[in-house]
């Protein structure tokens, strides 16, 4: 039933339409809901359990779902929203293998009320058992060529913090942290979606499927809006299957990843 759907943006409910999807068949999710009535989209519904289940449905074994979510501050406080989510994705069944962050390097500013500016949201990984593939990015060593006495490791699952002599002398690369920082609109390639209130920085969804997938595993995004998910899955030859409720929205995301799919892919260089 997914041939139906791979590499194609389908108008609808994701509600009704991942029903059609086969069981064990999607390697990598990454979305962002509607969260706490921030924003207006043209009509939509939002029965959140009844996703969270068809996102279990239909995951791989080992496959991921980045969940990306923020809450909206009501009466004075922040609604909590994003972490009745995410308990409710283990209860279901999920790992929560990751409370990563997406800092914003440009925060939109926000009126003084007593509070901090908020510059983050949350990108839930949840996955579906062990994770099956992880091409881990690295970044420079701050150290890298120095010899040093001794640093501390930390193995969280083991719950162990040991003191030891390590490598020597430090490499050049290391695995990068899980806060993640982006420049939010402002690239070229995130100027496309400018006709959306809520686009993801291109790079974002670069890097969790360079992480969570290999070539031509399918990636999905069952409120893609302007098609970010599909746009760069399609540029890094994976499959792909986007939705959207919105008939704008999906025309925004076609024309994204008709773009990319009108190019030659050895010339993006990934
Ligand atoms: C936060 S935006 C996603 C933006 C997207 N990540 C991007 O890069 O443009 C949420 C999207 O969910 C869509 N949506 C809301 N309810 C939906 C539903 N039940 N089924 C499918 N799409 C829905 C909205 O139209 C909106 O475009």
């Amino acid at each position: 039933m997914n041939s139906n759907y791979i590499n194609r943006i389908i108008e609808g409910n994701c509600m009704d339409l991942m029903k059609h999807l086969d069981k064990d068949t999607i390697d990598l999710t990454v979305t962002s809901p509607p969260y706490d009535d921030l924003r207006n989209y043209t009509g939509y519904v939002f029965p959140f359990e009844q996703i969270a289940q068809e996102l279990f449905r239909i995951t791989k074994p080992g496959g991921v779902v980045v969940w990306v979510v923020a809450d909206a501050t009501i009466n004075a406080s922040e609604t909590g929203t994003s972490f009745r989510q995410a308990l409710y994705f283990k209860e279901i069944g999920f790992n929560l293998h990751d409370t990563m962050i997406f800092r914003k390097r440009n925060p939109i500013p926000q009126i003084y009320r007593k509070r901090y500016n908020n510059e983050f949201e949350y990108m839930f990984v949840f996955s579906k058992g062990i994770v099956k593939t992880h091409n881990p990015i690295l970044v420079d060593c701050m150290h890298a060529g120095l010899t040093l006495i001794g640093t501390t490791y930390k193995n969280y699952s083991k719950n162990e913090q040991v003191r030891e002599k390590m490598a020597n002398p430090v490499k050049d690369k290391k695995i990068r942290g899980n806060i993640w920082e982006y420049v939010v609109g402002k690239k070229q390639e995130d100027q496309e979606a400018k006709g959306h209130p809520a686009p993801f920085p291109c790079e974002l969804v670069r890097d969790h499927i360079l992480s969570w997938t290999n070539e031509g595993d399918v990636v999905l995004d069952p409120m893609c809006g302007s098609g970010t998910t599909p746009k760069v899955a399609c540029e890094l030859g994976r499959q792909y299957i986007g939705i959207d409720i919105s008939p704008e929205y999906c025309k925004m995301a076609r024309m994204r990843v008709n773009i990319i799919e009108g190019q030659p892919r050895l010339a993006l260089g990934y």
